[in-house]
């Protein structure tokens, strides 16, 4: 007889692949290499993934501290390392305190599951990051969602919910445009309401002086993105810190981060202030795409970071469009609902500082072709 848990599961997956929205996964080299694909699909915003100087960084940090953290970080797992890495953060981002997390999604969960609680209102951008929500989620809070980016929206809800949260992103995952952070923080600020900001997009590659402990009252950074490594950390007030160090069963009950990889993260972030020039060049590169986009006519979006999104519309449709630009030679993201809202299907297009002006010049036209074979352009 068939387990019940088994027919449910095969239902969902039939009903997901009507839909054209099964997900699985491939290895990384059969996307990447072989073909000499151009990868235009990561977070690896600054080439910071395989770097030699980082590679060198993990190997030291391991023969300094260790490859594994052995323990919770309440146990014996919190080294000089991560405080160390946590020390840093702190000086980067003005805020007092920091603790560290394996992921961001993680990080993100935790803090919502363990500040709130059934008498707590959570107000949220339309589209923060479902770890957020799923976090806010298992609180009990109450969540009340605003329009996206709409300073007019978020601020009604700041009015009818005083004393509450208010969390966003600073640089949106699938969008790339960034939220009107000062413009929250003083309408919190009027409010007496904590701005929470998931920086993970931001961190790196966003001006500091735009997300820091000037604005916002808690900030959680990633080291996945930008950084080109693994792990995150929520940063703010001492109090904040405390309470979440003792209370938070995904910081307690879990084996810390590998000091290993909180050396390497330290040394990502060093290595971004002494190479300012990667930065410059990302930049370049999204300004050189977006003109070529746009003198191609493909419609984008109004974001000016690594995220350039172009939206497709059916699900279908887009994975039709990334497999043949796959085929072409360009790995880019094709993002369905319910990632993002249904009907805006798109292909996610992220720049980095190590595309060459000849890569990205090939995509554009690429990309032109098949929009316009597909009667989108
Ligand atoms: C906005 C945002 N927050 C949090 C996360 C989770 O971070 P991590 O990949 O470190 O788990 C992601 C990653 O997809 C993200 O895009």
């Amino acid at each position: 007889m068939s387990h019940p848990v088994s027919t449910r599961i095969a239902q969902q997956m039939a009903e997901l692949n009507s839909q054209g929205l099964v997900r699985s996964r491939r290895l990384s080299c059969e996307i990447h290499d072989g073909v000499g694909i151009v990868d235009f699909s990561h977070n690896d915003y600054l080439g910071l993934a395989s770097e030699p100087l980082l590679a060198q960084a993990l190997y030291q940090g391991a023969q300094l501290h260790g490859v594994g953290s052995k323990a919770s970080p309440l146990v014996s797992g919190y080294s000089k390392a991560h405080q160390a890495l946590e020390q840093k953060l702190c000086e980067v981002t003005g805020h007092q305190a920091c603790m560290l997390f394996c992921s961001g999604f993680s990080a993100n969960n935790a803090l919502m599951k363990t500040l709130f609680t059934h008498h707590d209102t959570v107000i949220a951008d339309k589209l923060v990051h479902a770890s957020i929500i799923d976090g806010v989620q298992s609180s009990g809070a109450k969540l009340a969602r605003f329009v996206h980016n709409d300073i007019d929206s978020a601020t009604r809800l700041v009015i009818k919910h005083p004393n509450s949260a208010l969390v966003t992103e600073s640089v949106f995952s699938m969008d790339g445009d960034c939220a009107p952070i000062k413009q929250l923080s003083d309408v919190c600020q009027q409010y007496n309401t904590w701005l929470i900001v998931d920086d993970a997009h931001g961190f790196g590659v966003v001006n500091h002086t735009l997300c820091n402990a000037s604005f916002v009252d808690i900030q959680v950074v990633t080291f996945g993105k930008a950084l080109g490594c693994q792990g995150a950390a929520i940063l703010a007030s001492q109090h904040v810190i405390d309470y979440l160090v003792a209370n938070s069963r995904h910081y307690i009950y879990s084996t810390a981060l590998s000091p290993a990889n909180a050396y390497l993260a330290l040394s990502a972030i060093n290595l971004l202030e002494s190479e300012p020039q990667r930065l410059e060049q990302l930049n370049n590169n999204i300004y050189f795409f977006r003109q070529l986009a746009t003198n191609a006519g493909i419609a984008l979006s109004e974001s000016i970071t690594a995220i350039q999104p172009v939206i497709i519309g059916s699900n279908q449709q887009t994975m039709a469009i990334a497999t043949l630009l796959a085929q072409d030679g360009f790995s880019v993201g094709a993002i369905r609902s319910p990632t993002v809202p249904k009907g805006s299907a798109r292909l996610r297009i992220t720049i980095n500082s190590n595309h060459t002006q000849q890569q990205i010049t090939d995509l554009v036209n690429k990309l032109a072709t098949q929009l316009h074979s597909a009667g989108l352009l």
